[in-house]
């Protein structure tokens, strides 16, 4: 048995090249690629304190490190704002680590895959069920409620069970997501009976697309470690958890809100304009520019 049930822990894989972001990326962490004024990064940890999660653990690389200072204190900046009384800005610099907060990184030396990332934080996480954001998925729970993270725990809480984020998505881009199917149970809830890595649309089970957000009990670390290399010939966690299926009592929930898949140029543009009209500060003006353009 788990040592606790409470989502207390949340690992966020971020070991990743980021090809498809090339050269931005050459030298910094796509992570740190920030939408109006935030990285990547700092969404899916906001999302996962926001849903009472405090331990946050960092499955990093090599170029990886201005993550490890996004998350460190900045004293010199800190020491100039605080004696310009710029307290806007400081408070601004302080809570991107709020101090109940913790961080700890774990290197994944070699990239072997989604899979292989989630391992390596296993002794991290230790015996207890923890959840795992995709930063490239950027998530915005609906207007005034909960994040996506927080509908999860929610969920996981109602269901003692490992919880996937699913959506539908058409079928010709069945190929580039997690896949589920299984029987409808209400409330946005299914239970997964079979779960394919990146299928074509022929052997797709389903439309059922998984996001980048999951809730998995410690079970998921053994079915990983006893995987064959997957789809692209990496270790893949979709495999991991199709494995625990057979074991424990898995869920996909289609959450309410959106998701932009920062990960790909498209998306990571529509997340700059809708965060941007969103933002309280350039919010208005970039509306009226906005409307100026000649489309
Ligand atoms: C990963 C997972 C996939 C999931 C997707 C969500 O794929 O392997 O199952 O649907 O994230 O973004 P990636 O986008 O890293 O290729």
């Amino acid at each position: 048995m788990p040592t606790s049930t409470r989502i207390r822990k949340a690992v966020f894989p971020v070991a990743g090249f980021g090809t498809r972001f090339l050269p931005a990326t050459k030298a910094q962490p796509k992570e740190m690629l920030p939408v109006v004024d935030k990285p990547l990064i700092q969404y899916a940890v906001e999302e996962a304190y926001a849903a009472g999660i405090r331990d946050m653990i960092f499955v990093t690389g090599r170029n990886k490190r201005a993550i490890e200072d996004h998350y460190d204190t900045a004293y010199e900046l800190e020491s100039q704002l605080e004696a310009s009384g710029k307290d806007a800005l400081l408070h601004i610099a302080r809570s991107v680590a709020p101090d109940d907060m913790t961080c700890s990184y774990v290197r994944q030396p070699r990239m072997l895959g989604l899979g292989h990332a989630v391992l390596c934080a296993e002794h991290l996480v230790g015996d207890q069920p923890f959840a795992v954001l995709l930063a490239d998925d950027l998530m915005v729970g609906p207007p005034g409620g909960e994040g996506v993270l927080a509908q999860m725990v929610r969920n996981y809480n109602n269901l003692g069970g490992s919880v996937l984020a699913v959506q539908e998505v058409p079928l010709e881009q069945v190929k580039r997501y997690g896949i589920v199917a299984g029987d409808p149970m209400g409330d946005g809830i299914t239970k997964v009976s079979a779960m394919v890595e990146k299928p074509s649309p022929e052997k797709a089970p389903s439309r059922l697309g998984v996001a980048g957000r999951y809730i998995l009990t410690p079970g998921v670390f053994d079915e990983i470690r006893n995987q064959p290399k997957g789809a692209g010939g990496e270790i893949q966690l979709t495999d991991g958890i199709a494995s625990l299926m057979k074991k424990e009592s898995v869920y996909a929930y289609a959450y309410k809100g959106i998701r932009y898949d920062c990960g790909a140029k498209e998306g990571f543009l529509q997340a700059t304009v809708e965060l941007a009209l969103a933002h309280p500060e350039v919010g208005g003006s970039f509306r009226e520019y906005l409307k100026t353009l000649k489309l």
